[in-house]
């Protein structure tokens, strides 16, 4: 065990940290961060923490160490009592889009073409998305508000086979803890449960400015009718045996294997779910990799690890788990520090997801910021988490949202992006990759332009992160934010990157525990950050997740990544455009992962139902990003999106798929 300097001088610092006399008056101090006001932040806390424990003899009667981290221990955060190694990561520099590229200049976005907008877009309801009067007809989605992603799949996989509950006469009221009552048929015996949500929020119910109200809860039938749809697949071949492409090609075979810069067959067996069967049996091929991704063992394990060895709360009690959980949690902060290439761990703060960060910067930075007339500017690509919260912010401060244009390959119109600054453009928000084309923008360009004109950037890194090297000093926005189930981790954790100055000038969006220096009934001093915008107890375990994932990525390295996966996305590229119909939506000439397409003939539930049958996931929709696709005058496409575990043979069978279904309708097959 290491010996440790841990004296009584240390905790009488702290001790003294904490002393009243030692307080500045409060009075003078409600905006002052923690150690502007003279107080101990949580970070000096938890060393004095770690110090005292490493210095306390362990509990185990034999003397031996703490159970064995299930990874590389020079990549796990140290454990008590052991020599922390910090692991060696080079950056990689970034590249992006080249400067010079000769971008068309149609696509230009005039007001006529605004308003030419759906309805569902300009305010006026679309009687579609609302409930039906009186009650809802189960088993007709199209009829039921809608939950985005998963109606997409629901409509997918059919309706729910709800015949019995629509039969059911009598109601019974159900009463729901907050005084609501929704009038429900009552299902019969042997029908499908039924599960209840509360009363709809009221039509009056505020709303933001040119968003159509969903009255999305009212007595939604029982079942995730998509997934009951999926175990109900028939198995029957509806489509028809699989041939080798270029069988039934008369282009020829595609082009040839892609090589991997590491042991793809190794990589794959670290992914226990890619040998999970589907559908009768088929192998799983996954390739919904832009709606997450999946985990390696190494971040499953480190999970159970967390919670059979470590889990506590973080920064808060003196106890050894405490010490180990905190050292996790930071440990993981440290990760995705220098996974970003960020000056300071200060500069990561910890949130659910890329969502989540990009609302704290809109409710946080933006509202104080941005003010009656200001202007805000998004690009045509967005996800809907990167529109709503600049539209809901616009609303309600009298702001203007504006939407750079992208061309008809879906790149944004540099030019014409640059024309829509105007002196009160106070900030921009923009996405690295698009999630439903895979357009890469160029966004160290765009940076560079909002600076030049004294607006904020926030980079929305959700798509991109997982794909390519990304070096915030570099790139240079204000904030850029990913989620951790994107890259390899789990669900619910995320990141936000601030730059310190810009943080510095950014008050806390929740407040609660952990975030505070001190707090009275007069008045509360805030931690400086990160803790400022860490209000309550995180997803501590998903963080330490989180960190697995990147240490994952940082063995196979980034570099070899993008490498990899730029010359599967053209394998697959080369291979659906032979495909007679098909039609790629997005072909930037900077690309990541997405291969969007509509199939002539075909719905894209069609399509996507097709390939799930062969045990191949992609998503079919609308993929959260509606503005982008009626962009190329469409609602849906359908999206198989890659990862480095993905395989040239996994894409033959996505492409054979899809041009038997084609061939299948044009010789009656089907
Ligand atoms: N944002 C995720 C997607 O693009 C859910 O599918």
């Amino acid at each position: 065990m290491l010996a440790t300097t841990m004296t009584t001088s240390n905790l009488d610092k702290a001790a003294q940290a904490f002393a009243p006399e030692s307080l500045p008056d409060l009075d003078q101090l409600s905006a002052l961060s923690a150690i502007e006001a003279g107080l101990p932040d949580p970070a000096a806390l938890a060393r004095l923490a770690n110090e005292y424990f490493s210095s306390v003899p362990t509990a185990d009667p034999t003397g031996g160490a703490v159970a064995s981290p299930p990874e590389d221990a020079a990549l796990l955060p140290s454990q008590p009592g052991t020599t922390p190694i910090a692991p060696v990561i080079t950056p990689v520099p970034l590249t992006s889009a080249p400067a010079d590229v000769a971008l068309p200049t149609v696509g230009t976005v005039s007001e006529p073409e605004l308003a030419a907008l759906p309805a569902s877009l300009t305010g006026v309801p679309d009687t579609k998305a609302y409930g039906v009067p009186g009650g809802i007809s189960a088993g007709d989605f199209s009829s039921v508000p809608s939950f985005g992603f998963v109606d997409e799949a629901r409509s997918l996989y059919g309706t729910v086979p709800t015949a019995a509950v629509l039969a059911a006469p009598a109601l019974e009221t159900i009463k729901f803890p907050a005084e609501t009552e929704v009038n429900t048929p009552a299902p019969l015996p042997g029908s499908v449960p039924t599960v209840h949500f509360p009363k709809p929020a009221e039509a009056s119910a505020p709303q933001v400015s040119g968003v159509v109200a969903h009255d999305i809860q009212r007595g939604r039938p029982a079942t995730y009718g998509f997934i009951d749809s999926v175990r109900s697949l028939d198995p029957v071949d509806v489509v028809p045996r699989l041939e080798p492409l270029a069988a039934s090609s008369a282009a020829g075979p595609i082009a040839g294997a892609v090589a991997a810069p590491f042991d793809l067959g190794a990589v794959r067996r670290d992914f226990p779910i890619l040998q999970e069967r589907v559908s009768g049996g088929k192998p799983l091929i996954w390739l919904d990799n832009a709606a997450t991704t999946q985990k390696p063992q190494a971040v499953i394990d480190r999970l159970a690890f967390f919670y059979e060895h470590e889990n506590s709360n973080v920064h808060r009690a003196a106890h050894e788990l405490a010490a180990r959980s905190t050292d996790a949690y930071e440990g993981a902060r440290d990760r995705v520090a220098r996974f970003l290439n960020a000056s300071s761990s200060s500069d990561i703060i910890f949130v659910r997801g890329a969502t989540e960060g990009i609302n704290l910067v809109a409710q946080s930075w933006g509202r104080r910021n941005i003010q009656q007339g200001d202007e805000i500017i998004v690009t045509w690509l967005e996800h809907h988490a990167n529109i709503v919260p600049w539209q809901q912010l616009a609303a309600e401060k009298g702001a203007r949202l504006r939407v750079a244009p992208v061309d008809d390959r879906g790149q944004v119109l540099l030019d014409q992006y640059e024309a829509l600054f105007t002196p009160r453009t106070r900030f921009v928000s923009l996405a690295h990759v698009s999630n439903a084309l895979g357009t890469v923008t160029p966004a160290a360009e765009m940076v560079a332009i909002s600076h030049r004109h004294g607006a904020r950037v926030l980079v929305d890194g959700a798509q991109a992160v997982s794909h390519m090297p990304v070096d915030v000093q570099a790139l240079n926005p204000d904030f850029y934010v990913f989620s951790g189930h994107k890259v390899f981790g789990p669900t619910g954790i995320g990141v936000v990157y601030g730059k310190p100055d810009v943080l510095a000038e950014t008050p806390p969006w929740q407040g609660g525990g952990n975030m505070i220096a001190d707090v009275t009934f007069e008045k509360t001093v805030y931690q400086a950050a990160p803790a400022r915008f860490e209000a309550g107890t995180g997803s501590i375990a998903d963080a330490v997740g989180l960190g697995a994932a990147i240490d994952y990525i940082n063995r196979l390295g980034m570099a070899n990544i993008a490498r990899y996966e730029h010359n599967l996305l053209q394998y697959g590229i080369e291979a659906l455009q032979r495909i007679p119909g098909l039609r790629l939506i997005g072909t930037a000439r900077e690309k990541a992962s997405v291969l969007s397409f509509v199939l002539d003939g075909f719905s894209t539930e069609e399509v996507g139902k097709a390939l799930s049958r062969e045990g191949i996931a992609v998503r079919s929709g609308h993929h959260c990003a509606q503005p982008i696709l009626r962009r190329f005058g469409l609602e849906s496409t359908v999206r198989p999106s890659l990862a480095f575990y993905n395989t040239c043979e996994e894409i033959d069978t996505l492409v054979a798929t899809v041009w038997n279904l084609k061939i299948g309708r044009g010789s009656g097959l089907r």
